[in-house]
């Protein structure tokens, strides 16, 4: 299978990572050959039809900061005209999010069905603002589009509900969705540090989105759980419609004291047919949503299996990674059957 991978920040080199890693298992086990056709950057892009060289590109990418940099077959071009013109399979869209306007990823997605591409992404902002219109427009062009690595990083939240879970009706999904405020929360509580400091730190393990605003206000997680009622829960919903509150009135002394009566606080997020809010709420320390540090939690409340719930790792490289090559996969067995 092609592939031309938009956006070649902290996701991007995750994917090259990984794709480089699993090469040889993924032809033994699954006869998948996967070659990288195109890499776009803002500089540019890299084009070669018989497969680009993986390492150089990563090695490109960290000297230059440039892959139009990248030898021979480096060259200025817009990705809108790389994603039309380059023939390929799948459009790994990773470019950075926007959760105001979508954009550019939206129009990249809109290309990509167009010219007849499956897209795999990890794009927050076009999908919770345009949900509807974008799936719409994959199942008009007959493609696929997947979006697992979009929410929970490289914890399996949507396709474990929509095909694990199949046959089930979740009536909720509650759950802590951002790793940055949870880390801060944990940190907070445990050390008695104050926000910035906490704060500054989570930057500095790079979960932090680069408008941290973005995750200590809720809007990120609100983002996410927009995701889930749209793809889980069949809600037209977007970001917008999200109450929200954020974790910014939240001090040492109010978590101490939380934990002192048996209780953590959490910014959680929760979905039902009628509920779709982010707040801070107390949850009880044996309660399987009190997960510590970065991690992200899902809890589905379902018709037919009752409670499951999956923690895991909601930022990073490889991480997000390992569910883009999940979707990747899954795309490749759905066009053999
Ligand atoms: N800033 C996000 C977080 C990154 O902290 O969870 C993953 O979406």
């Amino acid at each position: 299978m092609k592939i031309i991978l938009v956006g070649f920040g902290v996701i991007g080199k995750g994917v090259l990572k990984v794709i480089n890693l699993k090469k040889n298992h993924l032809l033994e086990k699954y006869g998948l050959d996967l070659s990288v056709v195109a890499i776009c950057d803002s500089s540019g892009a890299a084009i070669n039809k018989e497969g680009l060289d993986l390492e150089l590109a990563l090695k490109i990418k960290e000297e230059t900061g440039k892959i139009a940099s990248y030898p021979e077959f480096g060259q200025n071009i817009g990705i809108i005209e790389v994603i039309e013109s380059v023939p390929a399979d799948i459009v790994i869209e990773v470019s950075p999010t926007n959760i105001h306007t979508g954009e550019p990823a939206k129009s990249y997605m809109l290309k990509a069905f167009e010219t007849k591409k499956h897209v795999v992404s990890a794009n927050k902002g076009p999908l919770a603002l345009f949900f509807k219109e974008i799936t719409g427009v994959a199942k008009e062009h007959g493609v696929i589009l997947r979006y697992e690595a979009s929410v929970g990083g490289a914890t399996p939240i949507i396709n474990l509900a929509k095909e694990t879970l199949a046959g089930n009706r979740v009536k909720s999904i509650k759950g802590i969705l951002n790793g940055t405020t949870n880390y801060i929360l944990t940190k907070m509580e445990k050390e008695q540090l104050d926000f910035n400091t906490v704060l500054k730190e989570a930057q500095e393990l790079g979960i932090a989105e680069t408008n941290p605003h973005q995750d200590i206000s809720g809007l990120d997680t609100a983002a996410k759980l927009a995701i889930l009622a749209n793809s889980i829960m069949g809600r037209e919903v977007t970001i917008n419609d999200v109450v929200l509150e954020g974790i910014t009135r939240i001090t040492p002394e109010s978590l101490l004291m939380a934990n002192k009566g048996g209780y953590a606080i959490k910014l959680i997020g929760e979905v039902t047919d009628k509920k779709l809010e982010v707040c801070p709420k107390l949850v009880p320390i044996d309660h399987p949503l009190n997960v510590k540090g970065s991690l992200n939690v899902a809890m589905f409340n379902t018709d037919l299996a009752n409670d499951i719930v999956v923690v895991g790792t909601g930022a990073g490289d490889v991480e997000t990674a390992s569910a883009i090559l999940s979707d990747i996969l899954n795309i490749h067995q759905s066009l053999k059957k």
